[in-house]
């Protein structure tokens, strides 16, 4: 195991039962309270896509605490994935399923452009609903997804298997 995933570890806190009973949390704040911890992180999610991707996309909110430095650091520009009804118009839009019913995220029009190489990162891989939603929401404007980045993915809820239709390679720092 390296040092990075071995001190992510021991500063991501599980928290039992929330937000539902029989849910383990992932709280990944305490890693803002370490500059040094999330320089490296960074480096590990820029390494991944450095001389890969034109953009990347980030997905509200969590989405955008690694994101755009991940886009600063590969001197790429970053494109907010936010949910529905707070962008200005013009902006095209993707529902998703929830555990209870459905959401929505939306991108403003023309800030990614057909044919550039995109990486979709999040925080946290789960379900895979809201990945693949952004990546749809993407690809709708012609551009094409080639790599999807998490700090964490959760391995049983099968949410790769879900990304499998984008031909794309993806990363997770920590899985669990
Ligand atoms: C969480 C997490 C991912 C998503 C993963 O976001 O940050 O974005 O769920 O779940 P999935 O793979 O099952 O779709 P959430 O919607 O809770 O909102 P937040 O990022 O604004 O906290
Ligand atoms: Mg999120």
């Amino acid at each position: 195991k390296s040092e990075l995933i071995h001190q992510l570890e021991n500063t991501i806190e599980n928290i039992p039962d929330f937000p539902k009973p029989g849910i383990q949390f992932k709280d990944i704040t305490p890693i803002f309270l370490n500059p040094k911890l999330y320089e490296e992180v960074i480096a590990d999610l820029a390494d991944f896509s450095r001389g890969k991707v034109d953009a990347v996309c980030g997905i509200e909110s969590r989405g955008y605490l690694f994101g755009i430095a991940i886009a600063v650091a590969l001197e790429v520009p970053f494109v907010l994935i936010r949910k529905k009804g707070k962008l200005p118009p013009p902006f095209v839009g993707e529902k998703y399923d929830l555990e209870y019913g459905s959401a929505e995220i939306e991108m403003r029009t023309g800030q990614i452009k057909p044919g550039q190489r995109i990486l979709v990162h999040d925080d946290l891989l789960a379900t895979g609903g809201t990945t693949e939603a952004a990546a749809k929401l993407v690809e709708k404007q012609g551009a094409k997804v080639v790599q999807f980045s998490f700090l964490i993915g959760l391995k049983d809820l099968h949410g790769e298997e879900r990304l499998k239709q984008f031909n794309a390679t993806v990363h997770s720092i920590l899985e669990y």
